[in-house]
């Protein structure tokens, strides 16, 4: 008969058999144990192993994908802490034009959202399908307020996000539910973060870049942000608030070379990723290519990995402003 262990989590115990994986044998008991892909994707199932042995979904600082590890002993976990999700009213305050696909969206919540950097909501206008989005900083200055501030893309033939600043506008109603997610700052870990954003995946990112630069003065962090060509850097003031920063390191990254500014390299943002070290803590937000790739890059030298994957919807329209005189200055300086 196979062995048997147990597990500890909080006040909770379950068994599992020996070499069984742990969030499976969570699942299996009633045990909710956070989780999201189940498929060692999205850092969602992250926990620290707190005492025992396990093989597999190792990710630094003695924290495990349970979703990834085998279980071989007894075991003490301990998940990190989340906010419950709610459900409240809102309404919409303001909805703007940051690029020509992508809005901002201001909701003010009826009551106050306790949430985390990196978190996302369903936002749910009138009887229109629910949509997930990420809150995130103001781009002028990383600070948050009560508001939760969207930037969504508009994606062509799409039910809800063609409607924003059309049928749904300053005033319109609108309910959240949220938060949800585990890609968020945990404050555990003091090294160094890096972070990559592609297109409106710089929403969540941003949130991480603000709050944990809020936390500390002195964090050495990576910002590496990729859009789809000049047009579509919607978020050229957070840009140049994280190039100020003498602690941040920024790179820019564009999917279409721009023929006037040759020094911005092309690709995605893991394609740019510097040389990791198993300290380093990244998040990823973006495109599941990219998204991947950035995960295999930390697997590779154990650092700890989270991830919001976006699947990318509709194509971008030509936009009216390029701003190519302050990013040709934001890139005077080099190595940052
Ligand atoms: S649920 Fe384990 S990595 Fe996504």
């Amino acid at each position: 008969m196979a062995k048997t262990f147990n597990v500890t989590v909080q006040d909770q115990h379950f068994p599992v058999t020996a070499g069984g994986r742990l969030l499976d044998a969570a699942l299996q008991n009633g045990v909710d144990l956070p989780h999201d892909c189940r498929a060692g994707q999205c850092g969602a199932c992250t926990i620290e192993l707190t005492q025992g042995i396990t093989l597999g979904g190792e990710v630094g600082c003695g924290n495990i994908l349970a979703c990834q590890a085998r279980v071989f002993s007894n075991l003490v976990i301990t998940p990190h802490d989340a906010p419950d999700p709610m459900r409240c009213a809102g309404v919409v305050e303001e909805v703007s034009q940051l690029a020509a696909d992508v809005v901002k969206v201001s909701v003010k919540p009826r009551r106050p959202i306790d949430w985390l950097p990196g978190q996302y909501m369903k936002l749910q206008f009138g009887r229109l399908p629910a949509r997930s989005f990420s809150p995130t900083a103001k781009l002028s200055d990383g600070s948050f307020d009560d508001r939760l501030t969207f930037h969504i893309k508009q994606v062509r033939d799409g039910l809800v996000t063609p409607k924003l600043g059309h049928e749904i506008t300053a005033g319109s109603k609108v309910t959240i539910e949220g938060p949800f997610g585990h890609a968020f700052l945990r404050e555990d870990h003091a090294g160094r973060i890096v972070l990559l954003g592609s297109g409106t995946g710089f929403a969540p990112i941003w949130a991480i870049a603000a709050a944990a630069r809020k936390a500390s003065a002195t964090r050495p962090m990576v910002l590496i942000c990729g859009a789809r060509s000049i047009e579509s850097l919607y978020m050229q003031a957070a840009l140049h608030q994280a190039h100020k920063h003498p602690q941040t390191r920024l790179q820019i990254v564009l999917e279409k070379r721009h023929a006037k500014l040759p020094t911005i390299p092309c690709g995605t943002p893991a394609d740019h990723m510097p040389a990791l070290n198993p300290d380093d803590v990244v998040f990823a937000a973006g495109s599941p290519r990219m998204v991947e790739k950035a995960r295999e890059k930390a697997k590779i030298v154990g650092a700890r990995f989270y991830a919001d994957a976006f699947t990318p919807q509709g194509a971008s329209r030509p936009a009216a402003s390029t701003g190519l005189g302050r990013l040709a200055r934001l890139f005077a300086a080099p190595g940052r």
